[in-house]
C-alpha cells in the first residue's frame, strides 16, 4: 500500500500507516482495498494542493512538537457576522485582539449553512465554501496569512457530526440516489428508531425533541440528534470516512491552525446504549489524527465533547491513545465545577472532582473558559457529588436555581435552558456578566456588590489563565456584556435562548474600556493584564506539574504548579468572607514569610502563621527571600461610633503575628470630621490584623470584629 503514495510521503507513511490499519479495520471490517486506494488518492491529492507556506509551518512545528503548550497562547471565540460583519473586517479588530493578548482565535461557524434556521451555523450545507454572506475562501486565506503573520493562530469548526439537509449528500438521499444511501441512517421501519430511543436522551428536548425525524419524500426516519435539519452522518460506513477526510483536509489547507470537532461524543451509535462517547467515536478521531499527520501536521484537533468528566478526557487521549487524539479540548469540568464553587462558596466538589479525574496525556491541553457559545450544563457526576457528601441530582437543581435567580444571594441572572421533564433539571442560558452578578449589581447600582461581582470575574479568570490549558475569553466578556433580547424578535432565533449570550459586539461599549472608571475599563484590564502575566510565567507552560493541594478550608481554592525548578501558587478564595490559610497546611516549600503575588505583581509579607486572602481574593503566589520593601507610617481609620467620654484602643491582634510576638496596643485619637484614628509604622505589604476596643473610663463596653489592614 505505502508505495500508493506520494513518494514525498511514504516515509511518513511507513511510521503511521499499521497503526491507522489497525484502527480502519476495526472500525470497517468489511472495507474494501478500493477504500484504502480512495483515502490514499485524497491524502495524495490533499498533500499537493497543500501551499508551500503551510509546508513550511507544518515543519516548524513538527520540530517544536509542543508549541500548542506554550503559556503565551490565549483564546477567544466569536461569530464572525456578529463581531465584525464579515472576514475581511475582522482585520480592523485584530489591534483589539492584541490589546487584549488575544493570540488564537476561534472563528465560529463560517461555512455555508442552510437558509434560515441553521443552529447558528452549525447546519453546514457545504463544507467547501465559506458562507457567501460572511465572504469568500480567498478572503478567509488571506487574513488567516495575515494572522500568522501577526503570530496569531485560527481555529475554525468542522462540523463532523452531521451535515444540513440541504447538504448535497442529504440531498442526493432524498432523491434516491444509491451512491449515498449509505451517508446518513435511515430507517424504513419505525420499530428501530423506536428501539433506539429506549436508551437514547434527547440533546434539544424543548424544540427538537426525539432523535429521529420521519422524511416523506423517502419514506423514512432519519436519525437527527440535534434539530431536524441537522442529519448525523453514518460513521460506521468507509465512504463516509473518507469523504468527511476529504472534507477535512480542504480546511486543513485553507490554511487554519485547529480544527474544532463539533460534538465528537455523537460519533457512533450502538443499539442500546446512549450512542454517545462510544470507544468507536475515539477511535475515529485517532485514524483521522494518524492521516492528518501526513498532510497538515501543523493543523491540530480540539474536541467539543462537553460530557461528564471522565469521557471528556478520553478524546484527549486518556486511557490507550497518549498522544494519538485531540491535542485540545474543551474543559467543561473546570468550567461547569467553578461555577459551582463560586456559588455556593465551596470548592470541595471543585477540587474533589479535579483530583479524582486521570491525568490527561502532557503533551494535550485543555480550552479553559467559563462561557462559550453554548448554555452551561451541570456536568457533575453523581460518584463525585457523593464523594463530597452530596446528592448530584441535587447539586444539579441548586445551580439552576442559583443561576436562575432562584435562590437566596444569588447574583446571578441566567435563564433555564432545556429543562429535563423527567427530573426538573436544566442548563442555563446567559452571559458572563449576567451569571456572575455584574449585571445585577449594575442594574441595582450596588457599588460593594459590583466590587465583589468584579472580584468574582477576576478570581474566575484568574484560575482559567493559571490552570494548564489554553485560556479563553468568550469574546465580550471583557467589557461585561449583558444578556441581549434582541434574538426575541427573530423568528429564526426566538425559541433558542442560547442567543441571549451571543448579541452583536458591542463596539461603542468596546471603546468605554479606554475611560477609567468604567467597568468596561476594569474588566478589560482584568483580561489584558492576566494574558501579559501569563505570557511571562513559563511555570504556567503546559507541561509544567500540577497539583491540587488540599486546605483544611473548603472555601479556598489551591493548586501548586512546578516546571523546570520552578514553582507557583494558586490560592483562590472563593467566598465573600476574609480567609486565613494555615501555612502548615501548604506543602513545605510554601511556608515562607514573604512572597511575590504575580498578578498585580505585589510583595506581600505574612509574618504570622497564615496567609491573608481577601473576599475573592486571588494570589499566583511564588516565594521570595525578603521583602524588598520598607516601613512606613499609616493613619488608620477605625470604623467606630462613640459617645462623649468613650475612648478607642487599636489592638493588633494575633491572627497575623509569629507566635511570641508581641501584638501592639495603641491609644487612638479623634479628629474632628474624621473619626478615630490611630498612627501605625507598617512594613509595606505586609498583613496585619487588629480589632478596636471601646473603653469607658477603665471599663470595656466592646471590641470589633477582627479587621484586616494590607498597607500598600
Ligand atoms: C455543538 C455546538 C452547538 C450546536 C451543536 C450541534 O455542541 O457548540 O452550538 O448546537 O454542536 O451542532
Amino acid at each position: 500500500m505505502i508505495e500508493n503514495f506520494n513518494p514525498n510521503l511514504r516515509e511518513k507513511a511507513k511510521e503511521y500507516w499499521s497503526d491507522f490499519l489497525y484502527i480502519y479495520k476495526t472500525l470497517y471490517p468489511n472495507s474494501s482495498e478500493n477504500d484504502l486506494l480512495t483515502l490514499i488518492e485524497t491524502i495524495n491529492a490533499s498533500y499537493l494542493e497543500r501551499k508551500d507556506s503551510l509546508k513550511e509551518i507544518d515543519s516548524i512545528r513538527e520540530k517544536q512538537k509542543n508549541w500548542h503548550l506554550d503559556q503565551k497562547w490565549i483564546a477567544t471565540m466569536f461569530y464572525v457576522d456578529l463581531y465584525a460583519g464579515n472576514i475581511k473586517s475582522i482585520e480592523d479588530h485584530l489591534s483589539y485582539l492584541k490589546e487584549l493578548g488575544i493570540n488564537y482565535v476561534h472563528l465560529m461557524p463560517l461555512l455555508e449553512p442552510r437558509e434560515g434556521q441553521a443552529d447558528g451555523g452549525y447546519a453546514v450545507k457545504d463544507f467547501r465554501k465559506v458562507n457567501p454572506k460572511l465572504g469568500n475562501n480567498q478572503e478567509l486565506m488571506d487574513l488567516i496569512e495575515k494572522m500568522h503573520q501577526e503570530d496569531q493562530i485560527v481555529a475554525i469548526d468542522f462540523v463532523m457530526n452531521h451535515t444540513a439537509k440541504e447538504h448535497k449528500w442529504a440531498q442526493s438521499v432524498l432523491k434516491g440516489e444509491e451512491a449515498y444511501s449509505n451517508f446518513y441512517y435511515t430507517y424504513s421501519e419505525k420499530s428501530i428508531p423506536d428501539q433506539f430511543e429506549k436508551t437514547l436522551p434527547e440533546v434539544f428536548p424543548d424544540f427538537a425533541p426525539g432523535n429521529f425525524t420521519f422524511q416523506p419524500e423517502i419514506d423514512k426516519w432519519v436519525w437527527t440528534t440535534f434539530n431536524e435539519y441537522q442529519w448525523d452522518l453514518n460513521y460506521s460506513q468507509p465512504i463516509v470516512f473518507n469523504a468527511m477526510l476529504s472534507e477535512m483536509l480542504f480546511l486543513a489547507n485553507l490554511g487554519v491552525d485547529v480544527l474544532r470537532l463539533d460534538a465528537v461524543p455523537f460519533l457512533w451509535k450502538k443499539m442500546g446504549t446512549n450512542c454517545q462517547n462510544q470507544e468507536e467515536a475515539v477511535m475515529l478521531l485517532v485514524a483521522y489524527k494518524y492521516l492528518i499527520h501526513l498532510v497538515a501536521p501543523g493543523v491540530l484537533f480540539k474536541s467539543e465533547a462537553i460530557v461528564a468528566p471522565n469521557d471528556i478526557i478520553r478524546y484527549l487521549g486518556s486511557g490507550g491513545y497518549e498522544g494519538k487524539a485531540c491535542e485540545i479540548g474543551y474543559n467543561a469540568t473546570l468550567m461547569n465545577h467553578l461555577w459551582h464553587a463560586i456559588a455556593c462558596e465551596n470548592t470541595h466538589l471543585l477540587r474533589t472532582t479535579l483530583s479524582n479525574l486521570p491525568p490527561i496525556p502532557a503533551t494535550s491541553t485543555w480550552i479553559n473558559y467559563i462561557r462559550c457559545h453554548d448554555d452551561i450544563g451541570w456536568g457533575i457526576s453523581d460518584q463525585n457529588a457523593a464523594d463530597v457528601g452530596q446528592n448530584g441530582h441535587e447539586t444539579r437543581l441548586f445551580c439552576s436555581a442559583f443561576y436562575t435567580g432562584n435562590w437566596i444571594n444569588s447574583f446571578a441572572q441566567g435563564y433555564s435552558f432545556q429543562i429535563d421533564k423527567t427530573n426538573g433539571e436544566s442548563r442555563i442560558s446567559g452571559s458572563t456578566a449576567a451569571l456572575i452578578g455584574i449585571q445585577k449589581s449594575l442594574i441595582e447600582n450596588k457599588t460593594e456588590d459590583i466590587f465583589n461581582a468584579v472580584a468574582r470575574f477576576k478570581l474566575l479568570h484568574g484560575i482559567l489563565f493559571f490552570m494548564k490549558g489554553i485560556p479563553l475569553v468568550y469574546a465580550g466578556d471583557e467589557i461585561g456584556t449583558l444578556n441581549n433580547f434582541e434574538y426575541l424578535k427573530d423568528e429564526e432565533k426566538r425559541k433558542d435562548n442560547r442567543w441571549l449570550h451571543r448579541p452583536k459586539m458591542d463596539w461603542e461599549k468596546a471603546a468605554l474600556r479606554l475611560n477609567a472608571g468604567t467597568i468596561e475599563h476594569t474588566l478589560f484590564n482584568v483580561v489584558s493584564n492576566l494574558s501579559m502575566r501569563r505570557k511571562k510565567l513559563i511555570t504556567l507552560h503546559g507541561l509544567s506539574e500540577e497539583k491540587i493541594i488540599i486546605l483544611k478550608n473548603d472555601a479556598v481554592f489551591c493548586v501548586g504548579k512546578s516546571y523546570k525548578n520552578q514553582d507557583i501558587l494558586l490560592l483562590a478564595n472563593f467566598s465573600r468572607e476574609i480567609q486565613l490559610i494555615d501555612k502548615q497546611n501548604l506543602p513545605v516549600i510554601w511556608q515562607g514569610e514573604t512572597y511575590r503575588e504575580n498578578i498585580n505583581e505585589n510583595d506581600y509579607c505574612f509574618p504570622g502563621e497564615v496567609i491573608v486572602m481577601p473576599p475573592y481574593g486571588i494570589y499566583w503566589l511564588t516565594v521570595t527571600t525578603g521583602s524588598p520593601l520598607g516601613n512606613k507610617t499609616y493613619r488608620l481609620k477605625m470604623d467606630v461610633q462613640t459617645i462623649p467620654g468613650e475612648s478607642i484602643y487599636f489592638i493588633e491582634n494575633s491572627l497575623t503575628l509569629p507566635t511570641g510576638k508581641k501584638p501592639r496596643q495603641i491609644s487612638c485619637y479623634w479628629k474632628e470630621g474624621d473619626g478615630w484614628e490611630v498612627n501605625l509604622e507598617q512594613k509595606q505589604g505586609t498583613w496585619m490584623s487588629y480589632n478596636w476596643v471601646k473603653m469607658y473610663g477603665n471599663q470595656k463596653i466592646a471590641v470589633s470584629k477582627d479587621y484586616f489592614f494590607l498597607p500598600e
